[in-house]
C-alpha cells in the first residue's frame, strides 16, 4: 500500500454546512499552506459562503465572518464542484448531515447514513491516489466499516491511471458548539483522532498541530473515537435533563434551581458548567447522538441501558410540554384568541440554528390550544420558523380593527416581528425561550404598559431581573424558582 503524503497540501470537505464551513476556515485561516476547498451539492448554500457581503454567510457564528475574510479566495474555496475537489485532494472530511432516520428500519432513533454513504461512493468514484478520508459527520459507532467497505471495493486504478489507489479512514469528531464554534476550534479542549493506521493519523494531527498544543490531540482506536463522541454528548445532556427534573422540584418546594446549582457545582468533582436549567436541550445533536446510543445498546441486547439514556430525551421533551401547559394554565386555563409574545426562537443564544429548539414544542402546543404568537428572534427568519412550525405566517393582527377571524374561530396563528417592543404590544403573556443577550436588558418599565393585563413573563432561560420586573406589576414564573 502506498504511505500517505507526510505534508497534506489540498483538502476537500464534503458539506458545507454548521461543522464543515467553521471548521475548515479555521484549518485554512490557521494552515497557509494547504489548500481547502469546501464542496455542498446545495448551490445556495455555496453562493451565500461566497458572497462578498459576509454578514450573509449561511451560518452565523460570532468571529466566523473575520476568519472566512481572512482566508477565503486565498487558500479557501468554496464550490459546487464536488468531484474536481475530491480527485485533487490527499484527505477529503465528510461532514455532510446525518439526520435521524425518519421511516424504515430503525425509525425515529437510528441515523440515516444515506448522505454518508453516497458521499463515500462519490469519493470512491473521484479520488486519485492516496486518499485519507476523515469522518467528521456525528456518525454511529461503527459507520467507517461502511465507509472502508465502500473505498476498498474501489481500490483499483482509474481507467486513465496507471497508479493503484489507496484509502484510510479516520474519525475526527467534531466538538464545537453553535455559537462558540470558531472559539472552539481555535482552542479545543481536546483533538479527537481515531484510526487504525499511524502514517495516515499523524498526518492529521500535523495539520492540527499548527495550532493546538500536543498533549491535547488525543489518539484511539476507530471505534473509542466515534463512542466517545456519542458519550460526551449523551454526558452533556444527561446533566441537562437532570438539572431540568430539579428544576421542576424546586418549583413546588421553594428552592431555587440557581442556588442549588451553584452548590452542587461547587463540588470540584460534579463542576459548575452545563447546570442551567432551562427549556430543554435543542439542537442537532444531543437527541440524535442519544437515539443514536439507544439504538446500539437495544440492537446490541442491553434493553436497561437503552432505556437509562431513552430517559434523558423522555425528560427533556416532558420539560417543554410543561412549559407550554403550565402557560396556559397561568393564563387562565386558557390562551385561544390570546396574543403571546415569543422572545427567542433558536435552540440556544448566538446562532441562527433552529434545529430542534425547545421553542418548536412549546410553540406548537400553545399554537394548538389558538394563541396568537408573535415571534421574535434576533437571527432566525420567517421562512425558518414556518417551516419548523409547519405553519405559514400571519399577518399581524391591526389592533384598531379587533380579533382576526382565525382568532375568533379558536386557530393559532404566528407571525413574525422584528423587535420586542413589537412583539409584546397588546400581549397578556411575554415567553423568553432563548438566552440572547438583550433579553438581559430589557426595559419592562416601557414593557409593561404595552400589554393586556394581568400580563405574566414566563423566562424558561431565567434571563430577566426578577425585581425589575415584579416592579412594573408584571406576575414572574421563572423556570425552576419556588418563589415564582
Ligand atoms: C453540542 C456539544 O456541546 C458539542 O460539543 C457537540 O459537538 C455538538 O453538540 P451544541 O448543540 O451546539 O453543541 O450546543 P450546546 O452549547 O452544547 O447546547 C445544547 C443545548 O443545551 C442548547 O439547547 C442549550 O440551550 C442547552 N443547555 C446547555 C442548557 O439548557 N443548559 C446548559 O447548562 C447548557
Ligand atoms: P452539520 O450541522 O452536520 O454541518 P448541515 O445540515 O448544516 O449539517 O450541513 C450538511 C451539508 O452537507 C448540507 O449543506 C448538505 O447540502 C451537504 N451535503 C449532503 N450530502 C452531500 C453530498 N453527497 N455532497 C455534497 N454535499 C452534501
Amino acid at each position: 500500500m502506498t504511505k500517505p503524503p507526510k505534508e497534506i497540501r489540498n483538502i476537500c470537505c464534503i458539506g458545507a454546512g454548521y461543522v464543515g464551513g467553521p471548521t475548515m476556515a479555521v484549518i485554512a485561516d490557521r494552515c497557509p499552506n494547504i489548500q481547502v476547498n469546501v464542496v455542498d451539492l446545495d448551490a445556495a448554500r455555496i453562493a451565500a459562503w461566497n458572497d462578498s457581503d459576509l454578514s450573509k454567510l449561511p451560518v452565523y457564528e460570532p468571529g466566523l465572518d473575520a476568519v472566512v475574510g481572512r482566508a477565503r479566495g486565498q487558500n479557501l474555496h468554496f464550490s459546487t464542484e464536488v468531484d474536481i475537489a475530491i480527485s485533487k485532494a490527499d484527505m477529503v472530511f465528510i461532514s455532510v448531515n446525518t439526520p435521524t432516520k425518519a421511516k424504515g428500519l430503525g425509525s425515529g432513533q437510528a441515523s440515516d447514513l444515506r448522505w454518508v454513504e453516497a458521499c463515500a461512493r462519490q469519493v470512491a468514484k473521484c479520488a486519485k491516489g492516496h486518499t485519507i478520508v476523515v469522518e467528521k459527520s456525528t456518525l454511529p459507532v461503527r459507520t467507517a466499516e461502511t465507509i472502508q467497505a465502500i473505498l476498498h471495493a474501489a481500490q483499483k486504478p482509474l481507467v486513465d491511471e496507471s497508479s493503484p489507489r489507496s484509502f484510510v479512514v479516520l474519525s475526527n469528531p467534531e466538538f464545537l458548539a453553535e455559537g462558540t464554534a470558531i472559539q472552539d476550534l481555535e482552542s479545543p479542549d481536546r483533538v479527537l483522532i481515531g484510526g487504525e493506521d499511524n502514517d495516515a493519523i499523524e498526518a492529521l494531527a500535523k495539520i492540527y498541530s499548527q495550532w493546538v498544543p500536543s498533549e491535547k490531540i488525543l489518539r484511539t482506536n476507530l471505534w473509542s473515537s466515534e463512542l466517545s463522541k456519542l458519550t460526551a454528548n449523551a454526558f452533556l445532556a444527561q446533566r441537562i435533563s437532570s438539572i431540568n427534573s430539579v428544576a421542576a422540584l424546586c418549583e413546588v418546594t421553594g428552592a431555587d434551581v440557581r442556588e442549588v446549582s451553584m452548590a452542587i457545582g461547587a463540588d470540584s468533582r460534579i463542576g459548575e458548567r452545563f447546570l442551567n436549567s432551562g427549556p430543554g436541550f435543542g439542537g442537532s445533536c444531543f437527541k440524535k447522538d442519544i437515539l443514536n446510543l439507544v439504538y446500539l445498546c437495544r440492537y446490541f441486547s442491553l434493553p436497561e441501558v437503552a432505556d437509562y439514556w431513552q430517559n434523558v430525551v423522555t425528560l427533556n421533551t416532558w420539560q417543554q410540554h410543561r412549559i407550554a401547559r403550565l402557560v396556559v394554565k397561568q393564563l387562565f386555563g386558557t390562551v385561544t384568541g390570546k396574543r403571546l409574545a415569543l422572545l427567542g426562537f433558536a435552540f440556544k443564544a448566538n446562532t441562527n440554528d433552529t434545529r430542534e429548539a425547545p421553542a418548536i414544542n412549546i410553540a406548537k402546543d400553545l399554537l394548538e390550544e389558538g394563541a396568537q404568537l408573535a415571534i421574535y428572534d434576533p437571527k432566525v427568519n420567517a421562512k425558518q420558523i414556518s417551516m419548523d412550525l409547519q405553519l405559514h405566517e400571519s399577518s399581524p393582527p391591526d389592533s384598531e380593527a379587533g380579533p382576526t377571524r382565525a382568532a375568533l374561530n379558536g386557530e393559532g396563528t404566528w407571525w413574525p416581528e422584528s423587535s420586542v417592543i413589537e412583539a409584546v404590544n397588546g400581549a397578556d403573556a411575554v415567553l423568553i425561550l432563548t438566552e440572547w443577550e438583550e433579553f438581559r436588558h430589557l426595559n419592562w418599565a416601557m414593557i409593561a404598559p404595552k400589554m393586556r393585563q394581568p400580563a405574566w413573563v414566563f423566562d424558561a432561560r431565567a434571563v430577566v431581573d426578577p425585581i425589575a420586573v415584579r416592579s412594573t406589576g408584571l406576575k414572574l414564573w421563572r423556570v425552576g424558582d419556588g418563589d415564582s
